[in-house]
C-alpha cells in the first residue's frame, strides 16, 4: 500500500457534495442578505440559481470529487471566466470574507477551510482590475 492509497481528499474530508452545497447556498444567501456584500452582489445577475448550481460544481471537481463540471467546459479557467468581471480589490475581499463565514457557519473544519481561504485568497487577488 501507499500513502496515496491511504489520501483522503479535501472532497471527502469536508463531506462530499451535500456538504459543498451546504457551504455555496450559505455562502450565495449572506451575499444576498448582508449589505456588507452589496457591491459584490450588484455584479451578479438578479437570479442566482444558476451561480449555486455552477461553484457547487466548480468546487465539487476542485476539491477532488466528480469532474462533471470541468467535463462539461473543456479548458475552461476560474480566471479567463472572470476576465470580464470588474473586479477590485474592495469586492475581491467580499468575496473571500463570505466564503470564509460561509465555510465556518457550515461546519466545515478549520484547518481545511483555512487552506481552502488561502487557495481562494491568491484566486480573487489574481482575478483584480483595479
Ligand atoms: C476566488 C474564487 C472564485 C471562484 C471559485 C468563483 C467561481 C465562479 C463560478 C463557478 C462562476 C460561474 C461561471 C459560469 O458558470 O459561467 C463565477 C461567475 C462569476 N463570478 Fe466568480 N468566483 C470567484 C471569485 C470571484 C470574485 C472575487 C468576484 C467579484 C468580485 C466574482 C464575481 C463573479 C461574477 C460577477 C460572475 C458572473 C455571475 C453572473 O453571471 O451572474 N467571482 N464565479
Amino acid at each position: 500500500m501507499t500513502a496515496a492509497d491511504v489520501e483522503i481528499l479535501p472532497y471527502q474530508q469536508i463531506g462530499e457534495a451535500p456538504a459543498v452545497r451546504r457551504v455555496v447556498e450559505r455562502f450565495y444567501d449572506l451575499m444576498e442578505s448582508d449589505p456588507a456584500y452589496a457591491e459584490l452582489r450588484a455584479l451578479h445577475a438578479p437570479d442566482l440559481g444558476p451561480m449555486r448550481q455552477s461553484l457547487a460544481g466548480f468546487l465539487i471537481g476542485w476539491l477532488g470529487g466528480p469532474r462533471d463540471w470541468f467535463d462539461a467546459r473543456p479548458g475552461k479557467c476560474m480566471m479567463s471566466m472572470h476576465a470580464q468581471v470588474p473586479v477590485n480589490a474592495a469586492t475581491a475581499r467580499q468575496w473571500r470574507e463570505a466564503m470564509a463565514r460561509a465555510l465556518a457557519d457550515t461546519g466545515v473544519d478549520a484547518g481545511l477551510a483555512a487552506r481552502i481561504n488561502e487557495a481562494f485568497a491568491r484566486m480573487s487577488e489574481g482575478m483584480r482590475r483595479d
